[in-house]
């Protein structure tokens, strides 16, 4: 059996572009991958390695859970849950960081640019972050992890740690893989089209969309996007960036093609019917999202499915353990 693990860390709110360029693939991958198992959780431990507001990580964690699977991961196919809860991530982390070598931490790329960004104290668990992700990892004996490109070079560290662990002590791990996940379209900033939309970079509230923001609010961000003074409406990047972001986000959210989007609107005189449309087919696709969301987070469902989740993904990891521990000569009873 194949089986699938990926983390999410919760920190920062969710954005269109998360949810067209992330969170749509990863909800896809589920009818792609039949015969999977899959280990999801909020990577809560990640989130420490910079400070982080007490109550905010706690609604956060919710949070990003019930919008996952309001957004349609399925519960039933996915076990969903909170990483600090299965411990054993933290054991195992800390057996990686007895496997790996301070320079193979401190040449991690994603290290350095964070601790640059870092005003106060660096904290150690940014550095030993990827002794963590190999363990979260290996302890599912999972060969398949989906990540993005800069999650590459931490999932190369996890092969190595494996292969080194397992010449060791013997054969333990299964060397995972990287799932590169195809390359979800890039949604742009609606009022400077030419970089990523992104809440942190971003200080006017109308360049992005939450997945939170209220349908009046979505509607007016959408109309009111910036774009060129043409009229007509068909995708070039280079010259028409603000339009053919909005095709982007028309066809991600229809399944129309771009082409058959163009063809729809060929008579229009202004962008206004077009931005019309749009507005209102955005709105209401996260609209449906949030009433899933707020069914969820009205009700004890949410932490039904992470309270079986954990207690799935803890059956597992808790023999994986033992065995680890065995191995290196720390457990004192067979
Ligand atoms: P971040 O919120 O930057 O940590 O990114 C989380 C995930 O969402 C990553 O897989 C990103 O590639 C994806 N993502 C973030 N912003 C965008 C965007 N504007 N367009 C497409 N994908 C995005
Ligand atoms: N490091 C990943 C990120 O920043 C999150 C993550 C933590 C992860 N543990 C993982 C991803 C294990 C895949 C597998 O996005």
């Amino acid at each position: 059996m194949n089986r699938l693990v990926s983390g999410i860390k919760p920190t920062g709110e969710l954005t269109l572009g998360n949810y067209i360029g992330a969170i749509k693939q990863f909800v896809q991958l589920q009818n792609e991958l039949p015969d999977t198992e899959f280990f999801i959780f909020i990577a809560d431990l990640h989130a420490i390695t910079t400070p982080q507001d007490k109550q905010l990580l706690k609604s956060r964690i919710k949070e990003i859970a019930a919008f996952y699977i309001a957004c349609g991961l399925d519960p039933n196919r996915v076990n969903l849950f909170v990483q600090s809860e299965v411990m054993e991530h933290a054991l195992l982390g800390y057996i990686m960081e007895s496997t790996a070598y301070i320079g193979e931490m401190e040449r991690m790329i994603q290290f350095k640019e964070k601790r640059r960004n870092q005003e106060q104290g660096v904290r150690t668990s940014l550095l030993t972050y990827p002794a963590l992700m190999a363990a979260d990892i290996l302890l599912y004996d999972a060969n398949i992890v989906p990540v993005g490109e800069d999650q590459v070079q931490h999932l190369e560290l996890t092969q190595t740690l494996a292969e080194r662990f397992n010449s060791q002590y013997g054969d333990t791990f299964v060397v995972p893989k990287p799932y590169i996940t195809k390359v979800g379209a890039k949604i742009k900033d609606l009022q400077d089209p030419t970089k990523k939309m992104s809440k942190s970079n971003d200080l006017s509230v109308k360049s992005y969309i939450l997945l939170s923001d209220n349908l009046n609010q979505i509607k007016n961000k959408i109309k009111s996007a910036v774009t060129d003074s043409d009229t007509s409406i068909y995708f070039d990047e280079v010259n028409k960036p603000g339009i053919s972001n909005l095709l982007t986000i028309y066809s991600a959210l229809t399944n129309l093609s771009i082409e058959e989007i163009v063809e729809k609107y060929k008579n229009e005189t202004s962008y206004a019917g077009f931005k019309i449309d749009l507005a209102e087919i955005v709105a209401s696709h996260i609209g449906n999202i949030q009433t899933k969301y707020n069914e969820l987070i009205a009700s004890n469902t949410l932490d039904e499915i992470l309270d079986q989740g954990a207690m799935k993904a803890k059956m597992f990891a808790s023999r994986k353990m033992a065995k680890v521990l065995n191995k290196i000569g720390l457990k004192r009873k067979k």
